[in-house]
């Protein structure tokens, strides 16, 4: 439970790269992909496993697979960029896309694409957003999944401001949170600080 910041040095390494202001749109969305995969690594620490027999070249053997069923959600835009490099190793899993965007005025989320099934069919969600901002598109999300039926979420993201997890932690305690980083704060127009901008307009050039 709770919340994991990353303190691996590779994850640091990429974030200091993709934070820069020169990473151009590719870099930006290779380093997107590359802590993605650091992140996703340390969030299913916890999975079960089903164990069965395989057969190596010399003789039988138990072998284990992941044992329960994955659901990921990116959140549109930014969280799409987490999706194949999470998808590349969890190869199974299902993705379920929820378009959320922040009115500039209210900061509010606005949900705009919600194509979940009418059965939750799986184990686990895994949230994908590079970005826990002011945590309300977070929350919504979260609100979304649990009223779908899902039972156990986990929030996967690059970097959060602290008032951002407090507003998850505190509407959603059982939700754990696994960040790249943990940033300073919130400006004026809710962008984190010092953070690195805006990760869908740097992923896709806009
Ligand atoms: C960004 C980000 C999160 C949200 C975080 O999306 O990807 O979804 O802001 O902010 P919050 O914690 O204050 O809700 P944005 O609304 O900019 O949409 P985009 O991904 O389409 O650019
Ligand atoms: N969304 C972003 O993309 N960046 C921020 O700093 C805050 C919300």
């Amino acid at each position: 439970m709770g919340l994991h910041v990353s303190s691996h040095p590779l994850v640091l390494h990429k974030l200091a790269l993709l934070r820069r202001v020169e990473s151009e749109p590719k870099k930006f969305r290779e380093l997107v992909r590359e802590i993605s995969q650091f992140l996703v690594y340390e969030a299913t620490a916890d999975m079960p496993l089903a164990p069965y027999t395989i057969q190596t070249p010399l003789s039988t053997m138990q072998g284990h697979a992941i044992g329960a069923r994955i659901g990921l959600i990116p959140i549109l835009r930014a969280g799409l960029g987490m999706v194949e490099p999470v998808i590349d190793l969890l190869p199974t899993a299902h993705v379920w896309h929820l378009g959320l965007y922040r009115d500039h005025n209210t900061l509010e989320p606005v949900t705009y694409y919600n194509k979940l099934p009418a059965q939750p069919d799986i184990d686990v969600c895994l949230i994908l957003d590079p970005m826990l901002a002011t945590g309300g598109s977070a929350v919504a999300a979260v609100d979304i999944l649990k009223v779908w039926g899902a039972a156990k979420i986990k929030f996967l993201g690059l970097i959060a401001a602290p008032e951002g997890v407090e507003r998850l932690q505190t509407a959603h305690p059982d939700v754990e949170i696994h960040l790249a980083a943990l940033d300073e704060r919130l400006n004026d127009q809710g962008y984190i600080v010092p953070g690195l901008g805006d990760a869908g307009d740097r992923q896709f050039g806009t």
